[in-house]
């Protein structure tokens, strides 16, 4: 299904877990992919590899999405490299969990600066264009977490995720008139390294097989699931959805409890 072609995305975080799996899903609809990371460069440059391995163009833009003036060059190198993009997925973010009580003030801003002025940044940085063309598709990974509890000690980082939601629906509100859909994802757990990484073999296995027992369809989530999820709202297919928020979470059903 090539129901991208012609057309430009660019992915914040891109090189890993679910941004990684979103390019791979946009460059097999037919789109050049722009892939944005903070650090890690070489997983990055695999990602791109294997985007132009599916037969599209690729760049990768290392930028911090939390500092303005980077994101403004990013969307200039994007133009430049693949022509202005079509498509913006605001998938980059951090998670620091811990209890309430015991939260660091650093860790608050940080993921208030990439998790939400991050998505307003991007979105300021490519959305005139898309006006001036009156065709865009935006999509912002919130989380489950913004509507319920879901996992244990991440409630700053759920105030994050909800202020991700009141952006998409106000960007909706203001973008969609222009010819701009702004839809939010919101992936349940899913297997990456935000979620898996420092933890032992037997948390690691309790909490997979916990999060499984919860899911009405009795697994955890891949990348790939969000990103299909994620590929139909970018497609002219979801041109009549908009200012929507759309769980992709198996079907959990507990979100006042905790695992
Ligand atoms: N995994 C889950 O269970 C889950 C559930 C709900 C929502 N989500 C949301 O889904 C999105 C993707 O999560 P994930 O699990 O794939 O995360 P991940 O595996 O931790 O990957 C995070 C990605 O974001 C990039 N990134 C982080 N801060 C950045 C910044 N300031 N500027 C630019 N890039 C930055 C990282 O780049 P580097 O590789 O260069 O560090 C990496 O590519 C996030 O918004 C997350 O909150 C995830």
């Amino acid at each position: 299904m090539q129901d991208l072609e012609g057309k430009t995305a660019l992915v914040t975080g891109g090189s890993r877990g679910i941004g990684r799996a979103v390019c791979l899903e946009l460059a097999h609809r037919g789109a050049r992919v722009a892939v944005n990371y903070r650090s890690r460069a070489t997983e990055a440059e695999a990602t791109a590899a294997a985007v132009r391995d599916l037969g599209m163009s690729a760049t990768t833009i290392q930028a911090d999405v939390s500092r303005r003036s980077e994101v403004i060059a990013m969307a200039k190198q994007v133009e430049a490299d693949l022509g202005a993009p079509d498509i913006l997925v605001n998938n980059a973010g951090l998670l620091h969990s811990g209890e309430l009580l015991a939260y660091s003030e650093d860790e608050f801003d940080s993921m208030w600066r990439t998790n939400v002025k991050g998505v307003l940044y991007c979105s300021e940085a490519v959305a005139p264009e898309m006006i001036r063309r009156g065709w865009g598709r935006i999509v912002n990974l919130a989380s489950n977490a913004a509507i319920g509890t879901a996992m244990a000690g991440t409630t700053l980082y759920a105030v994050t995720k909800g202020a991700v939601l009141t952006l998409t629906k106000r960007m909706a509100f203001e973008l969609s008139p222009k010819g701009i859909t702004v839809n939010a994802v919101l992936p349940g757990f899913t297997k990456t390294d935000m979620v898996m990484s420092g933890k032992t073999q037997d948390e690691l296995d309790r909490l997979l097989e916990n999060v499984a027992e919860r899911s009405l369809v009795g697994r955890t989530g891949e990348p790939e699931d969000i990103a299909h999820l994620t590929g139909f709202l970018c497609s002219p297919a979801s041109g009549f959805i908009t200012g929507q928020f759309m769980m992709a979470d198996g079907g959990r059903q507990d979100y006042l409890t905790r695992v």
